[in-house]
């Protein structure tokens, strides 16, 4: 039972029933419903933080349900804090005051920044609160190690254009890249790049993003070059290259999960042992994340401007030149609100959390009595740690269309089925770097939310 993954998890569940409602799921064929309009990374419609990062606007009810996303900005995160890291449950929109949002237990060692994994958890994900629009991002990186234990430095955009750094922890030799144009599944991608040592050593691992390449870089050393001219898809007369505004996401993940599918714990070198060393030694598989140093592509018109406010699309077929910069408004009231209604919520009352008129307002999180108008700042630190327990709890989420009882990502990924040059297999790989991007499905959180 997934739920079991999460002894808080179930705790909290015991307190509160309406936890068992799925969130309806959403693909390209599948449009969220208007009283649920946001398609989330996870492909599950709700509100709220369903509305801001990972919303995918090809998915939702209108092309405007998600709310815009803001734009890049140069930035160094310094990982040494987590003063601006918020778990989605405390996270608006506004990108002037936070940093990173996420899920899981990130917290601080030596100065630096771990991405846990405790035993039995679906690991940790963090995201930037601004996009990238091409340009360059560095990040300094300790893998984390074991069979079926992945690590991922990735840029993800809303309509899952994505670039890939992934180390699988039984091959500390290695480093894999990858990139994917609209979530469309091609396993001919991959490319692997070799380190030395990625566990005990630090790296600089970057991703150089322009219109025209990707370059992928490991201590300054350009290890791969991906030419967007060599992505010409003839049928559907496009380049199958990312080009969308992207968050970077860092994350630890469980690829070696036993209930996972077999392609994607062969692919994570075997199912994970909660037994291990590591963790009778620590208490969870980490993930070490020094300074990570965004540098927003530089030019004066698009694609790729980053003068505005916010990112939004005009048309959903998502590719660069349906991309807006433009001054439109990020931040939600509450998490009642939407893209087509921001100020939603805007006077807290009081409501319940067993409500049975629930919505969905937090992915992978679980729901909010509709009279709930949960948008402030449930005072927790989310300084995470492993006795705050601040940032975690909450409900573990199934996937509707999947098996409640089984952690598979994959089910998201229907949704790009039929797009594309080929077969769309959902299976395999392609799933593991799904529920790398998303670690998050099943996780936890809306712990806050609900007991305000
Ligand atoms: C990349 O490395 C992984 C892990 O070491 C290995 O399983 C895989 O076959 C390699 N892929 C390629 C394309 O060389
Ligand atoms: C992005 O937009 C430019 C200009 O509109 C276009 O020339 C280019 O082909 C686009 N890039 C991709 C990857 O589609
Ligand atoms: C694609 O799918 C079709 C029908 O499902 C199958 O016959 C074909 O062999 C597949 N092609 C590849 C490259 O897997």
């Amino acid at each position: 039972m997934l739920r079991s993954l999460l002894p808080l998890g179930v705790a909290l569940l015991g307190a509160t029933s309406v936890l068992a409602v799925d969130p309806p799921s959403c693909s390209l064929d599948k449009k969220c419903p208007e009283e649920a309009p946001c398609c989330s990374q996870y492909n599950q419609c709700g509100v709220g933080a369903f509305c801001l990062g990972g919303c995918d606007p090809r998915m939702s009810f209108s092309i405007d349900s998600c709310v815009p996303a803001p734009v890049c900005k140069d930035k160094t995160y310094k990982m040494d804090s987590l003063d601006r890291y918020k778990h989605i449950s405390e996270y608006l929109g506004d990108s002037s005051k936070v940093d990173w949002v996420g899920q899981g237990e990130p917290l601080l060692y030596n100065g630096h920044t771990l991405l846990t994994m405790p035993p039995k958890s679906v690991g940790t994900v963090l995201a930037t609160t601004t996009y990238m629009w091409y340009g360059n991002v560095k990040a300094r990186i300790k893998s984390s190690r074991g069979a079926g234990v992945v690590t991922a430095f990735i840029l993800f955009g809303d309509v899952k254009d994505e670039i890939d750094f992934e180390w699988v922890g039984v091959d500390l030799n290695t480093v894999q890249t990858n990139y994917y144009f609209q979530g469309i599944t091609d396993y001919g991608n991959t490319g692997n790049l070799t380190v030395d040592d990625s566990y005990n050593k630090f790296h600089d691992y970057e991703i150089q993003w322009t219109p025209d390449e990707i370059r992928w870089l490991v201590d300054g050393k350009v290890g791969r070059v991906k030419k967007r001219s060599e992505t010409w898809n003839a049928k559907t007369q496009q380049w199958n290259f990312p080009q969308t505004p992207s968050r970077v996401q860092i994350s630890i993940w469980p690829g070696g999960l036993e209930t996972n599918a077999k392609g994607t714990i062969d692919w994570a070198g075997g199912k994970i042992d909660w037994n291990s060393d590591e963790i009778k030694k620590y208490g969870y598989y980490f993930a070490t994340f020094g300074e990570i140093k965004v540098e927003c592509w530089k030019t004066d018109k698009a694609p790729g401007t980053n003068k505005g406010v916010s990112y939004y699309y005009n048309d959903i077929r998502a590719t660069n030149d349906t991309v807006v910069d433009s001054n439109k408004p990020t931040i939600l009231k509450s998490f009642l609100g939407t893209g087509t209604n921001m100020n939603k919520g805007e006077t807290t009352q009081s409501g319940s959390a067993s409500q049975t008129s629930a919505i969905h307002a937090i992915p992978g999180g679980g729901v909010v009595g509709s009279g709930n108008a949960p948008g402030v700042n449930n005072g927790g630190s989310s300084s995470g740690g492993p006795d705050s327990g601040s940032n975690s709890g909450g409900g573990a989420v199934a996937n509707p269309g999947c098996s409640s009882d089984s952690f598979v990502q994959n089910c998201g990924q229907a949704a790009t089925d039929g797009d594309s040059n080929g077969n769309n297999s959902n299976n395999g790989v392609r799933g593991a770097e799904r529920l790398g991007a998303s670690a998050f499905a099943v996780i936890i959180g809306i712990a806050g939310l609900l007991f305000l």
